[in-house]
C-alpha cells in the first residue's frame, strides 16, 4: 500500500444519517491503521486519534520505553485505560480512531467497543508483506521480531481481528486513499 495526498471529500454522508459513531481500523503492526485513518479523517471531515499516540502522550515516553521500561503487561493496561477514557469522551460528534496492533486482540478492548456500538475495520494483508512495510518505516515496533516471530503472532491473532465489521484486503497495488474510500463505501457513508 502507498500514500499519496487526497482532499476532503463533500459527498460523504453525515454520521447522523449513516448511523457510524465511530471508525476504528484494527488489524497487525504493518496494516496501515494509522495511515488509512488519517486519510479517512481527510474525506469525512471527522478528527482522527491514534491510541498508540494518545498512550505516548499520556505517559510522556514512547511505546518502544514503556515496553523496555515496564514491560507487555503494564504497555496493555494503558491500552486499555486509553481506550476507556476515549470510548467515555465521544460526543455527538464522530471519530476515526487507529489502534495499536494488539489492542483489538485482547478481550476486553473488543467487547469495550462492540459495547459502544463503533464500527470496526479490519485492514488485512499477508503476513509477507505486512512484514516487509514494517521492515521499511523507521518506527520501533517492540513485538517486531523476526519473520518467525512475527509470523506466530500473526496467526494468533487473525481469529480476532476477524470479528471485527468488516475485513479491507490493503495489499495488491492498493494506495492510502483506494483503501479509505473503500472504507467510506463499506459503511454507507458515501
Ligand atoms: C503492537 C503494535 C504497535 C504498538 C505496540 C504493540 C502489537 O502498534 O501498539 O508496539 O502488539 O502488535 P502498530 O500496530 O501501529 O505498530
Amino acid at each position: 500500500m502507498s500514500t499519496r495526498p487526497g482532499g476532503p471529500s463533500d459527498t460523504t454522508k453525515s454520521a447522523s444519517v449513516s448511523g457510524v459513531r465511530a471508525i476504528v481500523l484494527v488489524g497487525f503492526m504493518g496494516a496501515g491503521k494509522s495511515s488509512v485513518g488519517a486519510a479517512l479523517s481527510r474525506h469525512l471531515g471527522w478528527p482522527f486519534e491514534d491510541l498508540d499516540e494518545r498512550i505516548q502522550a499520556q505517559e510522556q515516553r514512547s511505546i518502544e520505553e514503556i515496553f523496555r521500561q515496564s514491560g507487555e503487561v503494564v504497555f496493555r493496561q494503558l491500552e486499555h485505560a486509553a481506550l476507556c477514557s476515549l470510548v467515555g469522551e465521544l460526543g455527538a460528534s464522530p471519530k476515526v480512531v487507529a489502534l495499536g496492533g494488539g489492542a483489538y486482540a485482547q478481550a476486553n478492548n473488543a467487547s469495550l467497543l462492540q459495547e459502544a456500538g463503533w464500527s470496526t475495520i479490519f485492514l488485512d494483508a499477508p503476513v509477507e508483506e505486512l512484514f516487509r512495510r514494517c521492515q521499511q518505516q523507521p518506527l520501533e515496533r517492540p513485538l517486531r521480531g523476526d519473520m518467525k516471530e512475527f509470523q506466530r503472532l500473526y496467526e494468533d491473532r487473525r481469529r480476532c481481528y476477524l470479528k471485527a465489521g468488516s475485513r479491507i484486503e490493503t495489499a495488491g497495488g492498493k494506495d492510502v486513499e483506494e483503501v479509505a474510500v473503500e472504507a467510506i463505501n463499506r459503511l454507507g457513508l458515501r
